[in-house]
């Protein structure tokens, strides 16, 4: 049974003049948020989440920036308010696309990335690249303002980043203070440095300590998996919101779990046949955005082999193993019907849906432990 979670004092913020309720984005991640996995976590939540961005679409590459060359700029009406993100080491070429973009697509707001830990991306001085020049930063923020200002005033600018570079150069206080100079609405901080990738836990003091500093809304990103952590993060720390990547891999009816307990709700229990009730649904998302059976079907053993992780049975710790096993080797999308068919009907009826008993989010080494350890010592 899921706990009713004591509302935070914040439980929305504001992007200009526009209040975002709950105050939750979906984080972006390229080859998984896009439109049909950003559309499911949208229908799973009741049409509760507060903001939804793109994947990162790179503006580097393109002599003339051009938006039929990139399928990241697709999004659907009901995915408002929403956020194109992207990312680019030449201030004048990120501004072209900014103004392109908010011109031509109308999202609600436009994202620089300098985040992304990618050797192609940060190596070449973009993504969190950025964070070890950020002169650079500043001319690129404050060209994609100008070029917005003298475009389409009214679309705000938002910044993702991460606190820093590695240990020995967190910078995220000077960022903070440049993003808010050159006209910046909002600033996601991702706790980790670019030295960390995905790995060790996102440091929340360091997010707390930009909150606590910053005039705009700061929304803090790293491991927010639960309610519970949603619900820490805001209260203890500070932030105006939090963004959830990996966690809605494994959970992506959170967002709709967040928004029962900020209205007094208790969140909504997801049996295991419900989980499996979502990958046709998905799939339905996936062949409307245009893509083959075959493609449709990587994409849901992509996260069949997230989501399953939280099936488990009180007395076997590893009894969600045969029941990923059985939806990762199916061969075709018929097949893989069918096996969920059979699952339906048959193992995942004694099973329960508890994605809070994982703790770390990376794929391949996930381990399984009670919520809350992960805080242990703190
Ligand atoms: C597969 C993958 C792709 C990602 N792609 C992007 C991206 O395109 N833009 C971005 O700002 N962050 C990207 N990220 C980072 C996430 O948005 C987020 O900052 C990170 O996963 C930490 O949040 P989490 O602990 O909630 O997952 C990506 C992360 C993953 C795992």
């Amino acid at each position: 049974m899921l706990k009713v979670v004591k509302k935070p004092k914040r439980t929305s913020f504001r992007l200009r003049d526009r209040e975002i309720f709950p105050n939750t984005i979906l984080s972006p991640m390229d080859g998984v948020t896009d439109a049909p996995f950003r559309r499911l976590c949208r229908v799973l939540s009741g049409n509760r989440m507060g903001l939804l961005v793109s994947e990162f679409v790179p503006t580097d590459g393109d002599a003339v920036f051009r938006l039929d060359g990139h399928k990241q700029l697709k999004f659907f009406p009901e995915e408002r308010p929403f956020g194109i993100q992207i990312f680019g080491r030449f201030p004048d070429k990120m501004a072209e696309a900014a103004r392109k973009i908010a011109l031509e697509l109308h999202p609600e707001f436009i994202e620089v990335n300098a985040g992304c830990p990618a050797p192609k991306v940060a190596g070449k001085g973009s993504g969190s690249g950025l964070l070890r020049d950020l002169p650079r930063l500043q001319e690129i923020l404050h060209e994609v303002r100008t070029a917005l200002d003298r475009s389409c005033p009214e679309m705000p600018l938002t910044l993702k980043c991460r606190i820093g570079w590695d240990s020995e150069s967190i910078n995220v206080m000077e960022t903070l203070k440049i993003a808010e100079g050159e006209g910046v609405e909002l600033l996601t901080v991702h706790g980790r440095t670019r030295l960390q990738g995905y790995n060790g836990l996102a440091d929340w003091d360091w997010i707390g300590k930009v909150a606590a500093e910053a005039k705009i809304p700061v929304i803090g990103n790293g491991d927010v998996n639960s309610v519970e952590t949603a619900f820490d993060r805001i209260e203890n720390y500070g932030v105006s919101g939090v963004s959830i990547g990996r966690g809605a891999m494994h959970n992506p009816w959170l967002f709709g779990q967040i928004a029962d307990a900020w209205e007094g709700l208790a969140p909504k229990e997801i049996s295991a046949v419900d989980a499996l009730d979502v990958f046709p649904l998905y799939y339905k998302f996936k062949l409307e955005d245009g893509s083959t059976e075959l493609g449709a079907l990587g994409r849901l053993k992509q996260l069949a082999a997230r989501l399953c992780k939280g099936f488990c049975l009180d007395d076997a710790d590893d009894a969600a193993m045969p029941v990923r096993q059985t939806l990762l080797t199916a061969q075709e999308p018929a097949e893989f019907f069918d096996r969920l068919h059979a699952l339906r009907e048959g193992l995942a009826r004694d099973m329960r849906y508890d994605p809070s008993r994982l703790v770390n989010l990376n794929g391949a080494k996930e381990t399984e432990l009670r919520f809350g350890d992960q805080f242990a010592g703190r």
